[in-house]
């Protein structure tokens, strides 16, 4: 009985809140609300939208991917109010794992810490594999050319078939990673100027091709809008908008990332959960554009292919468009395997901070400053991910990693409102609760959605995880040792 009591046990909310004033070092506080949507949508926008498209309309939905990208916005948004509140309520600490750990208690956290290293390490390798594709793409253009074998991973996964491509590894992918991890070792504080200048480009080329773009679709192409579904589940119908609600949710994550910048917000109560809405608004608007325009342009079924929207403007003989596409994708999927390997390289340090994994991960730079050992493990994995594995199986693993995490934070909303209902929450989930219900819902069907495979993956994933945490991180749990000792030094 005591031993379940353990799995349990939370960790204070208070305590979270002083530790990290404590971890605080003197941030400036001069983030406005423009300035966290614009961090949002550069969080946001990247692979899933200059890549996954294509494999996700060819494989799943046809141009009723853009129904798809409806009903994840809609889960997000459910899910992305539930993060608002616990974002104000811990303005200072705020991911996912803290959340659930001050509520759910320190199993439950584990779990969500575990599945966000899916959201955040898997998804710099997918993006890296993404980033890779428009690099060589570009490089082409301009008649240079990287040997094959060293353009791709090594495996392919199509049809539910593993085959071997004849390529050796994704070197592009591998050498951004690498560049990426030196310059967060050295510790480049992210600069909000910097990411506003990236997000305009970004902005702007996508805007580019759908203003462009529109004037080349052939509407037959849309015909039909619901392609009839091929007698096997996710294949199309509308069993296949709800896979490709699943896959393409990858498109919207990195809006959490927003509740990262709390401690550099001007005013975080008011304005991060109005930036996280705000900025999943506007990626939904650019994204049902963009999905519209590349199924009118190229017909659904030849849209599996690395870089889509250069197809599509290849065949829309918008020849001066394509390199500035191409410019605009490199810089813009830079700055998002940035954010998710410097998010992961965080929450390693945070559990390791909470003694739920080694020292080693929470030790910090003397140089530097950084928590240069969590970054370093951090990249040489998503390195490896990104150099010998294929793009749609790792977005598949991050949609179902993050969507289980969203999960538990709709149910996290519910369970504080009934535990915890005197801690101040500058911002309330509204219609609780209706909102995290249908939070739940949505993400939940979109997981259910998604190939079985992806979900033994889940499992095996999952295992490791827990092994971990009875193995290690039980044992040493600040919280354990806390409670044994009363310690005032946690
Ligand atoms: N949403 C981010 C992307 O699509 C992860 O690349």
């Amino acid at each position: 009985m005591r031993k379940a009591k353990l799995l349990f046990r939370r960790k204070p909310v208070e305590l979270i809140i002083t530790e990290s004033l404590e971890t605080e070092d003197g941030l400036k506080r001069s983030l406005s609300l423009w300035h966290l949507v614009a961090l949002g949508i550069g969080a946001i926008v990247g692979t899933g939208i200059f890549v996954l498209t294509g494999t996700a309309a060819a494989n799943y939905a046809g141009p009723a991917l853009t129904i798809s990208f409806i009903i994840s916005a809609m889960g997000c948004a459910m899910a992305g109010l539930c993060y608002a509140e616990f974002a104000s309520m811990l303005p200072i600490a705020g991911s996912a794992y803290a959340y659930s750990y001050a509520t759910l208690g320190e199993f439950v956290a584990w779990f969500i810490g575990w599945d966000l290293v899916l959201e955040y390490l898997f998804a710099g390798g997918t993006v890296a594999v993404g980033w890779s594709g428009y690099v060589i793409s570009f490089l082409e253009g301009i008649g240079l050319h990287i040997p094959a074998k060293l353009a791709g991973a090594p495996f392919a996964h199509m049809a539910g078939e593993w085959s071997l491509t004849g390529c050796i590894i994704n070197l592009p992918a591998v050498f951004i990673v690498a560049i990426l991890s030196v310059l967060l070792i050295r510790g480049t504080r992210r600069s909000a100027a910097l990411n506003n200048v990236i997000v305009c480009v970004k902005v702007t080329v996508i805007l580019l091709f759908i203003g462009f773009g529109l004037w080349h679709i052939d509407t037959s192409n849309w015909v039909p809008y619901i392609p009839e579904n091929t007698g096997h589940f996710g294949q199309f119908g509308w069993s296949g908008i709800l896979r490709g609600a699943g896959v393409i949710f990858f498109a919207y994550i990195g809006f959490d990332a927003v509740s990262t910048a709390a401690q550099e917000a001007k005013n975080p109560q008011r304005d991060m959960p109005r930036a996280i809405i705000m900025s999943l608004f506007a990626c939904t608007i650019l994204y049902v554009l963009v999905t519209a325009v590349m199924t009118g342009i190229v017909h659904y079924t030849e849209l599996s292919v690395p870089a889509p929207i250069a197809l599509a403007i290849d065949r829309a003989g918008l020849v001066w468009l394509s390199p500035l596409i191409k410019i605009g994708a490199i810089s813009g999927l830079t700055t998002v395997i940035l954010v998710m390997l410097m998010g992961q390289a965080r929450i390693f340090f945070s559990m390791a901070h909470d003694g739920l994994l080694p020292k080693f991960f929470s030790a910090i730079n003397k140089k530097y400053q950084t928590p240069s050992n969590a970054t370093f493990v951090t990249c040489l994995l998503a390195s490896l991910i990104a150099g010998f594995l294929p793009i749609n199986v790792l977005g598949e693993m991050v949609s179902i990693g993050t969507l289980a995490a969203f999960v538990i934070v709709c149910i996290s909303i519910i369970v504080l409102r009934k535990t915890r209902p005197e801690i101040k929450r500058p911002f309330k989930t509204p219609f609780v609760p209706l909102v995290p219900i249908l939070g739940l819902i949505i993400c939940g069907a979109q997981m259910l959605a998604l190939p079985v495979e992806t979900w033994m993956r889940l499992f095996v994933w999952s295992a490791v995880g827990f092994s971990i945490y009875f193995l290690y991180g039980r044992k040493h749990s600040k919280m354990r040792n806390r409670k044994r000792r009363k310690p005032e030094n946690v």
